[in-house]
């Protein structure tokens, strides 16, 4: 539509002079002022507002199904599905389709707001004078009529299709992160509280990966065990063995001062777990004299004659030790799992 088929009424006052312009017959550097308004298109012509509102809708609207679309893409793509897209060659089906449905959802927001803003919200520029940090009563009185003011000029309440369609995309776009949140993987549920150990597994000594027999064990020995059926090439290999791995020495029965130490003991074999309750470091040092072992790494002591008492060092408590037996076959074998959680901060975790 051009100028002249627009209604006389609703055409603006034509303003000869910038507004907001200083002038003075002595300042040399006299305030041009800002440019005087030019209305636009939408301003002046309903009908065109109401283009530039359902293309704001639109966009709003696009946003939405692009989220919808971000969260579909979880459902429809398996993680190990590859397409050839040009010009990018071989991508992951589902990481490129994440990729573009967020971005969309994000762009029709931005675009929408812009367009908005651009064809619709007031543009006209105000001058606002330099004034004392602390307002006057009526500058504040003010600056809440500009407020409505531009809060009805903006259409935010009249023009309720945008409104309600930019809330809809708003309200969308942050499910996504939640969807996201599926990546951090699996729950650990009670792995961590539990290790391959169980009643009738055999210990495994780590050097010659032969079953453990108590003539095997010496007094003053140090020998390092790991339980039966697990192998050096399954892909937990290393999980399972920060959790399982054995330290075994023999100590003369009435050398152990420790009750349960004794029970769970077979003639004075005891397996305590390799792993230093301070901040899981594997313990390799043994003192046969005193049958004391230091972690390398804080110089934690426990007391393998006591329990696994912690005697030094910063470690916070004894090295968790295992129930052990002898099969029929004459093998050393675990009675039952750990009955404490191995390792270091997990004891704080619970
Ligand atoms: S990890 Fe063993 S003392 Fe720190």
């Amino acid at each position: 539509m051009s100028s002249q088929e627009i209604p006389e009424e609703n055409l603006p006052v034509e303003q000869d002079t910038a507004h907001g312009a200083v002038s003075g017959a002595d300042d040399p550097f006299a305030d041009p002022g800002l440019p005087a308004h030019k209305p636009r298109i939408q301003d002046i012509d309903e009908r065109a507002a109401r283009r530039s509102e359902r293309a704001v809708a639109l966009m709003f609207t696009l946003s939405m199904v692009s989220t919808i679309a971000f969260i579909a893409s979880f459902v429809v793509f398996p993680v190990d599905k590859i397409v050839f897209i040009w010009p990018f060659g071989h991508v992951s089906a589902l990481n490129f389709s994440l990729g573009v449905t967020l971005g969309l959802a994000l762009f029709f927001i931005g675009a929408g707001a812009v367009h908005w803003a651009r064809t619709l919200m007031s543009d006209v520029e105000r001058a606002a004078e330099r004034h004392p940090i602390e307002a006057e009563p009526e500058v504040k009185a003010q600056v809440l009529a500009d407020f409505a003011a531009g809060a009805e000029e903006s259409g935010f309440g009249r023009r309720k299709l945008i409104r309600n369609t930019m809330f809809g995309a708003l309200a969308l776009v942050p499910l996504s992160g939640v969807v996201l949140l599926r990546d951090l993987g699996p729950m650990p549920e009670k792995k961590l509280r539990s290790t391959m150990w169980g009643k009738g597994k055999q210990l495994i000594n780590m050097n010659t990966m032969e079953p453990l027999r108590p003539e095997d064990i010496v007094v003053g020995s140090l020998t390092f065990a790991m339980p039966e059926g697990l192998e050096e090439d399954a892909h937990d290999f290393q999980t399972q063995m920060g959790k399982a791995a054995l330290m075994i020495v023999r100590i003369e029965p009435d050398d152990i001062k420790n009750k349960r130490e004794r029970e769970w003991a077979h003639e004075g074999i005891v397996a305590f777990s390799k792993i230093c309750t301070h901040v899981g470091c594997p313990i390799s040092l043994y003192e046969q004299q005193t049958h004391h072992v230091l972690c390398p790494c804080h110089q934690s002591t426990f007391d393998l004659s006591d329990g696994a008492r912690v005697i030094f060092g910063p470690a916070g408590h004894p090295l968790p030790q295992l129930r052990i037996g002898v099969n029929t076959e004459g093998n050393l074998e675990a009675l039952g799992d750990f009955e404490e959680p191995v390792g270091a901060a997990f004891w704080e975790r619970g």
